[in-house]
């Protein structure tokens, strides 16, 4: 039976599988909160009793056959590949029992607004988007109720402290607007359910405002979420790397945690896309996970590589190595460090195009 909405979060179809489900969320804050400092400080200083260093000059080899064998090492890489998989299996399989309504639900929301959902029947999705990342059954781009199925397995993921998307509203608030404060139309680049994109038109009402991604099943939900909360945002199935959006078009453009599940190439031709669409003046606010040039300790370094080899983030260690930030100069933007948020993991960049 559905159980309707807590705010805007979905409710499981059963109190047994919500349990379930608050049982694995407090499992992964104690991977996190409290194993992972446990595990981070003894790895790094075995690595640097067994080694003498443990900067940039280690590599990858030498730091796993450091970190690979301690008990507490294996523990918690168990811990955490087992609680993904505990949580999607359980998310999904609650949702599915309401599948045929969850389905007739979004095909009736395609229709209605204010906002439009912008559908391309002739999109083809690159290979690059169907993998599973994180373990997502079907991905992000094949699984009919994808969208749902991330909306409540993102709960999980973070830890219950973003049930109201307190974290996407934060990162909206902290984007920069340009200087000359002049703001109509804004994109939030690969949005999947759009939790930052209507968060940006509840901060600027007057803009029109844009979610892009390349999986349909995140937008089709995104925007039934759009409809049901009666917010005029506009969603459409496109490449990062190539919109289709006119030249100069837009005055802010915006993405979260986008980049390291694309390939190296992507992630550049999306820069020089969304520099080709910002209007001169314009702003593009970028949260990010970390990468090389920013000094990691072995214990991320391994975390990286254990996450992209368990949890499906094939992309992740391309992007780590890669000179981000030269990437975005390369494109032809200013750039300067963004403001910082209650994530002290992430880095943030505001990357300006001269006027
Ligand atoms: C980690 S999620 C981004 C999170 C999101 N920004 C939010 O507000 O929670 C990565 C997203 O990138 C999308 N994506 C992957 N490749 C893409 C591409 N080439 N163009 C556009 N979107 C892409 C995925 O479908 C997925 O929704």
């Amino acid at each position: 039976m559905k159980r309707g909405n807590i705010g805007v979060l979905p409710r499981t179809n059963s109190l047994a599988d919500e349990s379930y489900l608050e049982f694995v969320e407090t499992f992964r804050v104690m991977n996190f909160v409290k194993m992972y400092p446990a595990f981070a400080g003894a790895s790094d200083s075995e690595v640097l009793e067994r080694k003498g260093k443990s900067d940039d000059s280690l590599s990858l080899k030498e730091i796993k056959e450091v970190i690979g064998p301690l008990p507490i090492s294996k523990t918690w890489q168990r811990f955490m590949r087992t609680h993904q998989e505990m949580m999607w299996r359980r998310v999904r399989s609650s949702f599915v029992v309401t599948e045929k309504e969850h389905l007739e639900e979004l095909k009736a929301a395609e229709t209605k607004g204010p906002g439009k959902l912008i559908i391309d029947p002739n999109f083809v999705t690159p290979e690059q988007a169907k993998r599973e990342i994180h373990l997502q059954p079907g991905g992000y781009a094949d699984d009919e109720i994808g969208g749902i199925v991330f909306h409540y397995g993102t709960k999980t993921f973070y830890q219950g402290y973003n049930d109201q998307n307190e974290h996407h509203i934060e990162f909206v608030e902290l984007a920069e607007p340009p200087q000359d404060g002049k703001v109509e139309r804004i994109l939030d680049v690969a949005c999947s359910i759009g939790q930052c994109t209507t968060n940006f038109k509840k901060r600027f009402p007057d803009a029109e405002v844009w979610g892009l991604d390349v999986a349909l099943p995140l937008l089709r939900y995104a925007h039934k979420c759009a409809v049901d909360e009666g917010i005029d945002v506009n969603y459409i199935q496109a490449l990062g790397e190539d919109t289709k959006f006119e030249d100069n078009h837009f005055d802010m453009v915006f993405a979260y945690i986008m980049f390291h599940e694309v390939p190296v190439s992507v992630m550049r031709k999306t820069i020089v896309e969304m520099f080709r669409i910002l209007r001169p003046g314009g702003t593009f606010t970028i949260f990010e996970f970390p990468n090389s040039s920013q000094g990691l300790p072995p214990s991320q370094r391994f975390l990286i590589d254990y996450d992209s080899r368990n949890n499906c983030e094939p992309y992740s260690p391309g992007f780590v190595k890669s000179d981000f930030l030269q990437i975005i100069k390369d494109a032809g933007f200013d750039t300067k460090p963004g403001k910082d948020s209650s994530n002290p993991f992430l880095q943030s960049i505001v990357a300006t195009k001269p006027a």
